[in-house]
């Protein structure tokens, strides 16, 4: 197990789905965690796991927060961003598809404003996501969000260094990201996975070890880890 005594990280969507996970893991690896995003924790904070209400779309708040925290370790997003855009292309409102950026736009920022506030041998993960690199119908907006976003890595990773900088690439992870529930979310679920060479839905749990990884990896960086049940070469 990692070892992160006297370490402090940001996690941005850690109040929910991999972004909790991740928080949860560095707490019991003994890092500090401040939580972040939109609407807040649900549970009390303690020494070490506080929330901080921000959004990663407003600069002046991540600026604030980072100068309150300067010398952490680690920065990670994993923030959602916004809404997607899901469906065909060819029917696609432009606004929606334009609006789906607002998740690389979020993660831009923090690595922007965060870099001066880090600890010189520190280490950022963000995410993208298997639509990138696996044409799927009705996921085209999103693919070319998850493209942008591993460019940003690999190209910022020399820009940024001795900071490390890296991605993990989800598949399908059953996570409150989905809103359907019940039956329409299983359902969901399985057809979306099933030609996938590990045909389910992935979990939270499964996906949050690999970020670990690339924090705490100090010979790795401007790469993306794909945890994905092999949808990418189904
Ligand atoms: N789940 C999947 O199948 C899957 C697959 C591929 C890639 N991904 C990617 O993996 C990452 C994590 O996804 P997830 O499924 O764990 O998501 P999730 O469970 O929906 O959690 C998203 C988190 O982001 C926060 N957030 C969203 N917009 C924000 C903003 N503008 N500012 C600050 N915080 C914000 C949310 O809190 P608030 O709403 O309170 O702000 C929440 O804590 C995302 O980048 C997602 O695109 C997910």
């Amino acid at each position: 197990m990692a070892n992160f005594n006297g370490k402090k990280a940001i996690v941005f969507g850690g109040t929910s789905g991999m972004g909790l996970e991740i928080a949860k893991l560095l707490q019991q690896a003994g890092a500090k965690v401040v939580t972040a995003s939109r609407r807040g924790a649900l549970g009390k904070g303690n020494d070490n796991m506080q929330n901080e209400i921000v959004d990663v779309l407003d600069r002046e708040a991540l600026t604030a927060l980072f100068e309150r925290h300067s010398g952490f370790d680690f920065l990670v997003n994993a923030a959602t961003g916004g809404p997607r855009a899901i469906g065909p292309f060819l029917d696609m409102d432009l606004d929606g598809f334009q609006g789906s950026f607002a998740k690389l736009w979020g993660y831009v920022n923090s690595v922007r404003l965060a870099a001066a506030h880090m600890a010189k041998d520190g280490s950022i993960v963000l995410f993208s996501g298997y639509p990138a690199r696996k044409p799927r119908p009705g996921a085209l907006a999103i693919g070319t969000v998850g493209n942008a976003v591993e460019g940003f890595v690999k190209l910022a990773a020399a820009e940024i260094k001795p900071l490390r900088i890296n991605a993990v690439c989800p598949g399908l992870i059953d996570t409150p990201m989905f809103a359907m529930q019940g039956d329409e979310r299983e359902k969901h679920f399985s057809n979306t996975t099933k030609d996938n060479l590990i045909p389910r839905v992935g979990k939270p749990e499964e996906v949050a070890p690999a970020a670990i990884f690339l924090l705490e990896n100090q010979f790795v960086t401007g790469t993306i880890i794909d945890v994905d049940g092999g949808a990418i070469l189904a």
